[in-house]
């Protein structure tokens, strides 16, 4: 079932074009990528998703549902929404955090439920030790490892997380990627951004690269991950690696623009 459709949105932030014609129609239980260059749209196309941004022109669709009509009370249903900028409610603890999650299922009252639901999101990434740590407190990679817990405590179908790969060490990566990756086994639409290319192209069912606010290219990642892309891409000469798993970037030098 087609889970997610972006018809032929462009985004503006006054007079800079974020995005411009973007158009991808995504099922339930994938995992996707997006990959390309700072500024090429990556995260306002995860924000028009969650209805942060508002397209100049186009439509998102969730479950055939024009995202316009969709109260932003029920989408939390729908959608979650991660990013490593997290600013707000500094002086909370992890706990907090993970319980916010639960807040458009259940309203401030909590019940058993959900407690094991936050028990569980913790549990998965590691953190139960923390639920009493101020958010503020914490390293940049336990920060990140708490709003994911609450990400996934909030059960929404569609799960965006913007850059999750930021600030872990190299075990958390492959934990994390692993982690998301199940949630799309178990049926939910998973899309992610991401500057490292080898992992995500190890979990992802699709890769989409970006460039100036528009899709280079959109597939499965040993199809579309190609020297030419990714020099085209990002303006650098690499070799890519197929012998293996999944294709691995040797990055080579870089190309004048
Ligand atoms: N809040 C904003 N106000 C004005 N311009 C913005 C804002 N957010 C992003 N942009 C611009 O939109 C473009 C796309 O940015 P962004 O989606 O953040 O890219 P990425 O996540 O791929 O680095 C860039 O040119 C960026 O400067
Ligand atoms: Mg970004």
């Amino acid at each position: 079932m087609v889970k997610l459709i972006i018809d032929n949105i462009s985004v503006n932030y006054n007079s800079i074009q974020a995005l411009k014609d973007i158009n991808i129609k995504l099922e339930k239980g994938t995992m996707v990528s997006i990959i390309g260059p700072n500024g090429s749209g990556k995260t306002t196309l995860l924000r028009s998703i969650a209805k942060i941004v508002k397209p100049i022109k186009g439509t998102i669709y969730i479950d055939n549902k024009n995202l316009n009509n969709i109260p932003l009370k029920e989408l939390a249903h729908h959608v979650s929404y991660t990013s490593p900028t997290f600013k707000e409610g500094f002086d909370l603890t992890v706990g907090d955090i993970v319980f916010m999650g639960r807040y458009p299922k259940t309203g401030f009252i909590m019940k058993h439920t959900d407690e094991e639901i936050v028990n569980k999101a913790l549990n998965t990434f590691h953190i139960k030790h923390l639920i009493n740590r101020k958010i503020e407190e914490l390293s940049d990679g336990e920060r990140q490892k708490a709003l994911l817990a609450r990400s996934l405590a909030q059960e929404a179908e569609i799960i965006l997380v913007d850059e999750p790969l930021a600030h872990l060490d190299l075990k958390a990566q492959l934990e994390v990627l692993k982690i998301l990756k199940n949630e799309a086994n178990n049926g939910k639409l998973v899309i992610i951004t991401s500057h490292t290319i080898d992992l995500p192209a190890k979990y992802s069912d699709i890769i989409i690269v970006m460039k100036k606010g528009q899709i280079l290219a959109i597939g499965k990642p040993n199809e579309i991950l190609t020297e030419q892309i990714i020099e085209n891409t990002y303006n650098i000469k690499c070799k890519i690696i197929k012998n293996y798993e999944y294709p691995i970037v040797m990055l080579l030098d870089t190309i004048s623009d």
